[in-house]
């Protein structure tokens, strides 16, 4: 069959939004990072946080895998809770440590005590990055904008990022409802201005990550985590017309892919715990009621490119055989682990790169 060839980010946007291409977009989630001696060179020189908020440091290291490897879409590189700046409190990673956040947030007063800010004025500088990265990408990528799922950033601001019980945080978070609902209130308008700016700016995807919603059952999920996140998506959408699809990732989150669809993900994201073909059932009966289809990101499990490159040639083709032909994003179920040979990510983008339906 004679099939166009697509720009990479024709190919990315079409797939998204289920229309057929050539062979799936491929780009992983992580794909800046430690992992890269280039990141880590940068990385000796600047904290965390300036690589975030320097639009040449941060529009570099986002970049970085993208020359290296030439995948189909390019993440902006930042973090999920550096939109908290802008109410006020201070992030760092420390290695070894992982992120801290502070002070913490666990009572309504905490909440009434957090800033505002305008978003514009705060995310100056990601507006930046993202012109810079559209700018020297062109049409060879997709460019990725992101946000923490209201859930998700929640359980950070309780916690205050380090040592705290992460039970002890959810039963908080589920209990005290009056507490929840604010916090939420201040969290959903924030994230949908923090996104519909950088799709303004260049991103022309964005992914939501509830990197802690897979906790909770799905009854819990459906009464204290769903309606923000529903709430978040249809504020982005009505801001920016639908400009951008959203994709959706929890892991573990098979529990909740109907939940996903239900809150109006355009693309949810399964991890390795799931077969893409069952889980394209699943979805199918929710897409169908709401009239637009629903694709799929993954889902190879990031401990496979811990193994050798055969290995993670072999484990990418099965996973794009079960991907299907249309509505696919090659993706890994999580992201890339530190101690990640680089040739095994070259592996895995290679092979899709030369998968052809
Ligand atoms: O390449 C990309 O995917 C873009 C950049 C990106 C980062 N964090 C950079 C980062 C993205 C999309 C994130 C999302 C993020 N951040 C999530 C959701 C995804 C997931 O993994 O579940 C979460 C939960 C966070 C919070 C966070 N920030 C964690 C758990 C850590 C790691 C702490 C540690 O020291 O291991 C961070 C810091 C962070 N964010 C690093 C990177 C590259 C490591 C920074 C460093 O030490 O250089």
């Amino acid at each position: 069959m004679d099939t166009p060839v697509y720009a990479p980010a024709e190919r990315f946007l079409r797939a998204a939004r289920g229309v057929a291409v050539d062979r799936p977009p491929v780009w992983l989630m992580r794909q800046a990072g430690r992992y890269l001696p280039e990141y880590q060179a940068v990385r000796r020189e600047h904290s965390f946080v300036t690589c975030c908020t320097t639009p040449e440091l941060s529009q570099e290291i986002s970049l970085q895998p993208w020359r290296r490897f030439g995948m189909d879409g390019v993440i902006v590189f930042t973090d999920i809770l550096m939109p908290l700046a802008a109410l006020g409190l201070a992030f760092s990673v420390d290695e070894g440590i992982g992120p801290i956040l502070a002070p913490p947030v666990r009572t309504q007063g905490d909440v009434r005590a957090l800033r505002t800010a305008d978003a514009t004025t705060a995310f100056g500088y990601l507006a930046t990055t993202l012109r810079g990265i559209r700018g020297a990408v062109g049409d060879q990528a997709a460019v990725i904008g992101f946000c923490g799922a209201p859930w998700t950033v929640a359980t950070y601001m309780v916690s205050g990022g380090k040592g705290a019980d992460p039970a002890a945080v959810r039963q908080h978070l589920l209990q005290d409802h009056a507490f929840r609902t604010a916090l939420f209130e201040r969290l959903v308008p924030l994230f949908a201005d923090y996104l519909t700016l950088q799709i303004q700016a260049g991103a022309q995807v964005v992914q939501i990550f509830d990197s802690w919603g897979g906790a909770l059952s799905r009854e819990e999920y459906d009464a204290a985590a769903a309606p923000a996140l529903q709430e978040l998506i249809a504020r982005v959408h009505r801001q920016t017309n639908h400009m951008a699809p959203i994709i959706v990732y929890c892991q573990p989150g098979q529990h909740l892919l109907e939940t996903f669809v239900a809150a109006g993900a355009d693309v949810v994201s399964i991890d390795w715990r799931m077969g893409l073909r069952a889980a394209r059932e699943r979805v199918a009966p929710g897409a169908q009621q709401r009239g637009r289809p629903v694709a799929l990101q993954g889902n190879l499990d990031p401990e496979l490119l811990l193994q050798d490159a055969a290995t993670v040639r072999t484990q990418t083709q099965r996973m794009l055989a079960e991907g299907g032909t249309t509505g696919y994003i090659a993706n890994l179920g999580h992201g890339v682990i530190k101690t990640t040979p680089i040739e095994n990510v070259q592996a895995f983008v290679e092979t899709v790169k030369t998968y052809a339906y």
